[in-house]
């Protein structure tokens, strides 16, 4: 079933259950070698699933948890091939939304789940986006609002000596740094496969193509003189768009745009623009985030890995 978690809806199965945990590829359209997170109700259960839980582990799970971050950890003996794409690793997350939690309290075991969209797509925030992209090939969604935080978990492998970021996500790298005091190197596009670390993805429909703060406008009328139908996606109104360029408003503070982000990109698909213009936000805090799901919803469209 697809379930409500404060970052992106996740589509949820047993993880103990390989044919359970198989069609949450088929119903993403998911290549099997790709990993998946696996839920869990507090830290307590870790031990079934992890092989060891380290120090700094330990002190970002208490700090953290439940909350938007993901840790990479060395799997246990028991864990499903299929959930890990046969890697020595897994990734384990409490999350932090009620609904999420009841379901792991009554479940009682670890839920493995993606977000709850196809495969390459926009993570939906919202029982209806779910709805929208899966249609009746899920059994149940269980509606728990919008998303609180809108954007994805940050990815923190902790498997070997040197911590590092794999996606950046709700909880800041800051954050993650002073907690564990030490620097702390994000690796987006490193060995680990990760569909989130693919260059497209978090992609609209629409084109997306990204434009200093200040050219917004005039990288929008560019695109329009060649005859696109362009949106630009902007928290500050321009003064005078030119005529033929409408504006989709984001929320302004990082926060508040990285929760409206993914609906704003749908709504570029829902009104039929083929192009939309965005600029990065300044990668400090949940800017980095959003940065790098504007910079893949950029990349070249292609489902598959480079
Ligand atoms: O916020 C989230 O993390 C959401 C909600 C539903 O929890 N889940 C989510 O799952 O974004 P998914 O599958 O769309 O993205 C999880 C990312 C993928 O890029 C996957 O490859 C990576 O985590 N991942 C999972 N296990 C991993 C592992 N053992 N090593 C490296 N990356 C891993
Ligand atoms: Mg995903």
């Amino acid at each position: 079933m697809a379930f409500p978690t404060e970052t992106v809806y996740g589509l949820g199965a047993d993880a103990s259950n390989e044919a359970a945990v198989r069609r949450i590829f088929e119903i993403k359209g998911r290549p099997e070698r790709h990993p998946l997170i696996v839920h869990l109700a507090d830290a307590n259960a870790v031990p079934a699933w992890a092989a060891e839980f380290t120090e700094p582990a330990h002190r970002v799970a208490a700090r953290f948890w439940p909350g938007p971050l993901t840790l990479i950890v060395k799997r246990g003996a028991r864990v499903l091939d299929i959930v890990t794409g046969g890697q020595p690793t897994v990734g384990l997350r409490v999350p932090g939304h009620p609904v999420a939690l009841a379901l792991l309290r009554a479940f009682g075991g670890g839920i493995a789940a993606p977000s709850a969209n196809r495969f390459g797509k926009v993570s939906p925030t919202t029982a209806q986006h779910v709805y929208d992209d899966l249609g009746t090939a899920v059994d149940l969604v269980l509606d728990g609002g919008p998303c609180a935080v809108g954007i994805e978990s940050t990815i923190l492998d902790l498997s070997s000596a040197e911590p590092s970021i794999l996606r950046p996500g709700g909880v800041s790298r800051e954050d993650i740094e002073q907690t564990l005091g030490r620097v702390v190197p994000v690796k987006v596009g490193g060995s680990v496969r990760a569909p989130g670390q693919m260059e497209s993805h978090y992609a609209p429909k629409a084109k997306v193509v990204l434009a200093k703060a200040d050219d917004l406008v005039r990288e929008g009328d560019r695109l329009r003189a060649k005859g696109k139908k362009v949106a630009i996606l902007t928290n500050v109104m321009p003064p005078e768009p030119p005529i033929g360029i409408e504006t989709i408003l984001l929320p302004v503070g990082l926060a508040e745009m990285a929760r409206g982000l993914y609906e704003a990109l749908r709504e570029v698909d829902r009104r039929g623009f083929d192009t939309v213009v965005v600029s990065v936000p300044p990668s400090v805090g949940l800017g980095l985030a959003v940065a790098d799901r504007l910079e893949k919803a950029a990349g070249p469209k292609t489902a598959e890995e480079p």
